[in-house]
């Protein structure tokens, strides 16, 4: 079963063709980041408007990647929600326009989920992904717009266990990149910076919330900007080690949270998406604390873990069974 996915929640415009919700033919990735930089955010009116300027253009190489024409698809998948109205209407609007011109059946996906699914899809020469076998599992989501746990029992059925109160964990990388004049972008730069700034001496707060799964990085984000208001001109003072102890303090709590879930609600594996996935200390220490509970954690490979198509399509191929043909089912 040929599925050709779709993704446009914010400033990625992305098609991909998955083969029986596993093997990926192609997976293309437009984006528009260049245009926001100067901004230090996303910008959701040029992001639609480059949506639409990219959306065909991406469609046509990505079925000409896997050597396929409409013909050889037999299903459309698309990203429903959440995202940017103005983005998500765009893809939208093109994978319904396809399913009707074609008479084939669409199916609508929740983009936070499909991050969670980039565990299962394998690129093509990379190892195999991580296999339905390993549920049920505890997933953590963690991106730009959002960080929340689940519980899956497949992915039919996922039972959302606690979500960030403020800022998504992405989002906080963001604001203190801009805090500390790194650029948009945060993640990827702080990552990278705060391996030369290993310390002990900076200590930022850590939100534990008792007794709940919920995140929160809003006054993680204020005590990083206090500090570097305190500090910045003093002798010593270093952008690196600030780096550093924002990021331990985000890392801890991912790691904590996502580890206690996993205990409460008795399972061996860990599935984490979003673009934080790609984050190499949370990588290190939730591979370091899982492996002493006996727990698996399942990281997407690293071009999965930002935005793309392929995790949409891959999900919609649970769920090809329930929609009517040429209806449409959201997911
Ligand atoms: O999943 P994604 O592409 O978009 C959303 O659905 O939001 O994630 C983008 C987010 C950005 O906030 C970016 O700063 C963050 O992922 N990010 C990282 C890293 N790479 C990207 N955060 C921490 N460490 C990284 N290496
Ligand atoms: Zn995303």
């Amino acid at each position: 079963m040929n599925i050709l996915g779709i993704e446009s929640s914010c400033d990625e415009t992305a098609a991909a063709i998955v083969s029986d919700g596993v093997y990926v033919r192609s997976t293309i990735i437009a984006t528009s980041l260049g245009d926001h930089q100067r901004f230090g955010g996303i910008i959701p009116e040029i992001a639609s408007r480059r949506q639409i300027e990219f959306i065909h253009e991406v469609v046509t190489t990505s079925l000409a990647q896997a050597q396929m024409t409409l013909e050889d698809i037999d299903a459309i998948a698309v990203t429903r929600s959440p995202g940017l109205m103005g983005s998500l209407l765009v893809g939208l609007m093109f994978a319904r326009g396809i399913a009707r011109a074609q008479k084939k059946p669409l199916i609508e996906i929740d983009h936070v989920k499909a991050h969670l699914y980039s565990n299962y899809v394998q690129l093509p020469e990379e190892p195999p992904a991580c296999g339905l076998s390993s549920l049920p599992a505890v997933g953590l989501v963690v991106s730009g717009g959002h960080s929340s746990l689940f519980y899956i029992k497949d992915f039919k059925n996922l039972q959302l266990l606690g979500s960030t109160r403020d800022d998504a964990a992405g989002e906080a990388f963001d604001k203190v990149a801009r805090i500390l004049g790194l650029g948009y972008p945060g993640g990827p730069v702080i990552d990278r910076l705060s391996s030369q700034g290993i310390n002990e001496e900076i200590k930022f707060p850590q939100a534990s919330l008792p007794g709940s799964y919920d995140f929160s990085f809003s006054g993680l984000k204020t005590a990083v900007l206090y500090y570097t208001q305190k500090h910045k001109h003093k002798p010593g003072f270093s952008v690196a080690k600030v780096a550093y102890a924002f990021q331990e303090s985000v890392v801890a709590v991912l790691t904590e949270k996502s580890l206690k879930a996993c205990q409460k609600m008795k399972v061996k594996t860990l599935l984490i998406g979003g673009g934080v996935a790609a984050n190499s200390a949370l990588r290190s220490l939730l591979k370091t604390r899982a492996q002493a509970q006996g727990i698996n954690v399942f990281f997407p490979p690293m071009a999965l873990c930002l935005d793309n198509a392929a995790m949409v399509a891959g999900l919609a191929f649970h769920w090809h069974k329930d929609f009517l043909s040429f209806g449409t089912k959201r997911r």
